[in-house]
C-alpha cells in the first residue's frame, strides 16, 4: 500500500517555491491515493525563535494556505504536528538511534544555525530526527517534497534501516522522497544560486501565494536578469542561473520544458518575457489568493478541520508508537 506524507513549517507565507516544488504534488498525489496525510510542522518551527501568538496565527493561516492551493480536508488528513504527540514520542526513540556524525553532515543544520553553532538550540541540531519520525510513524512510502528537502530524508531512511537492524525487525517501511516536477528548486528573485525561502530577509526574493498582482508584476519586473536575450538551446542557460530560474518557473506554471517555453520566447530579452512570466503568474496564482482570502476568515472551520485531521492521524499513529514500544523492551502501555 502507498501512503503519502509530507509537512510544510508554519512560519512566513506559502511562497511559489513550496508550491511549484512541494503542495502541488501533495494535491496531484490527493487526488491519486486515498489517505494522504499533510501536515503543519509546528514542532519544527519552534527550533528557532517563534513569537507565540505569531505562530499560532501563521498555523491557521498555513491550513488555509493548503486549503486554497487544493489539499481537500475530505479526502486528505491535515493536521498540526503538535496536536499528534506520537511524532514527538517516536522523535526520542529515534534520537537514540540517530548517530551524532550523521547530524553533523546535514547542511540544512549548517546553514541555518550559521556562524553560532554553540548557541542554537538542540532542536535545531535534531530537526531531522523529528522530521524521520514524521514520516516512519505513519510508515510512509512516498514523502513529496522539494529538492532540499532530501538530505534529511535519506537520514530517515538510514535511521529506519539502522532501528530494524539492531532490533531485528522489519518494523519501519524505507520512506521514498518523492522528487517531482520542472520547479524542485525554484531559486530567489534576486540571487540564482540561493533558494526562494521563507527566511529570507528580503521579500522581493519571493513570490508569496498571498502577493496581488502589482506586487507580482513588480517582484517580477525587479527580479534579477542578465543583459543577454533567451536562447533557443536550454544547454545556453548553462551559467545563467537567474534566466535559468525564471524560465523554470514560467515552465511549471505552464506545464512545459524549458526547450517548449524557449521555442516561444528564443532571441527575446527579459524586457519581453518578464511581463509574460508576470501575467501567467497572476492567472495562476490569484484564484488561490482568492479562496485563501475567504477561508482565513473562517477561524472556527480551520480549526475544526485541523482537529478533526489530528484525531484520525493520531488513529494511524498510536498503533506504531506501541509496536516501537513493545519492540524496545518497554512496558505495555
Ligand atoms: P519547508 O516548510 O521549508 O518547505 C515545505 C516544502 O516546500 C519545499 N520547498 C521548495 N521546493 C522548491 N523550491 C524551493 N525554493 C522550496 N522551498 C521549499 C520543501 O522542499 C518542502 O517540501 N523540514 C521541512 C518540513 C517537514 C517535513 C517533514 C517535510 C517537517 N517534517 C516530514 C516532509 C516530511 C521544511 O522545513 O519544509
Amino acid at each position: 500500500m502507498k501512503r503519502v506524507v509530507s509537512g510544510i513549517q508554519p512560519t512566513g507565507n506559502l511562497h511559489l517555491g513550496n508550491y511549484l516544488g512541494a503542495i502541488r504534488n501533495w494535491v496531484r498525489m490527493q487526488d491519486e491515493e486515498p489517505g494522504c496525510l499533510f501536515f503543519l510542522a509546528d514542532l519544527h518551527a519552534i527550533t528557532v525563535w517563534n513569537d507565540p501568538k505569531d505562530l499560532r496565527a501563521n498555523i491557521r493561516a498555513m491550513a488555509a494556505a493548503l486549503m486554497a492551493a487544493g489539499i481537500d480536508p475530505t479526502r486528505a488528513t491535515l493536521f498540526p504536528q503538535s496536536l499528534v504527540p506520537e511524532h514527538a514520542e517516536l522523535a526520542w526513540i529515534l534520537n537514540c538511534i540517530a548517530r551524532i556524525g550523521w547530524l553533523n553532515r546535514m547542511t540544512q543544520f549548517k546553514e541555518k544555525s550559521g556562524k553560532d553553532r554553540e548557541g542554537a538550540s538542540i532542536g535545531l541540531f535534531a530537526y531531522p530526527v523529528l522530521q524521520a519520525a514524521d514520516v516512519l510513524v505513519y510508515k510512509a512510502t512516498h514523502v513529496p517534497v522539494g529538492e532540499d528537502q532530501k538530505q534529511h530524508l535519506e537520514l530517515a531512511r538510514d535511521i529506519a534501516q539502522k532501528f530494524n537492524t539492531d532490533y531485528e525487525t522489519e518494523l519501519f517501511t524505507l520512506p521514498e522522497p518523492y522528487i517531482q516536477g520542472r520547479a524542485a528548486r525554484v531559486m530567489s528573485l534576486r540571487d540564482g544560486s540561493a533558494k526562494m525561502s521563507k527566511s529570507d530577509p528580503s521579500d522581493m526574493s519571493r513570490i508569496n501565494l498571498t502577493d496581488d498582482a502589482d506586487t507580482i508584476a513588480t517582484k517580477i519586473k525587479k527580479a534579477k536578469t542578465d543583459p543577454e536575450v533567451l536562447p533557443a538551446d536550454p544547454a545556453l542557460l548553462d551559467g545563467r542561473p537567474e534566466a535559468r530560474n525564471l524560465v523554470a518557473i514560467y515552465g511549471a506554471l505552464a506545464d512545459q520544458s524549458e526547450a517548449e517555453v524557449l521555442a516561444q520566447f528564443e532571441g527575446k530579452g527579459f524586457g519581453a518575457f518578464k511581463p509574460a512570466l508576470a501575467e501567467l503568474t497572476v492567472a495562476k496564482i490569484a484564484p488561490i489568493t482568492a479562496r485563501y482570502n475567504e477561508l482565513r476568515q473562517d477561524i472556527a472551520y480551520i480549526d475544526d478541520v485541523l482537529g478533526k485531521g489530528a484525531a484520525r492521524a493520531r488513529e494511524l499513529a498510536r498503533p506504531t508508537v506501541a509496536e516501537v514500544y513493545e519492540t524496545v523492551g518497554f512496558l505495555a502501555r
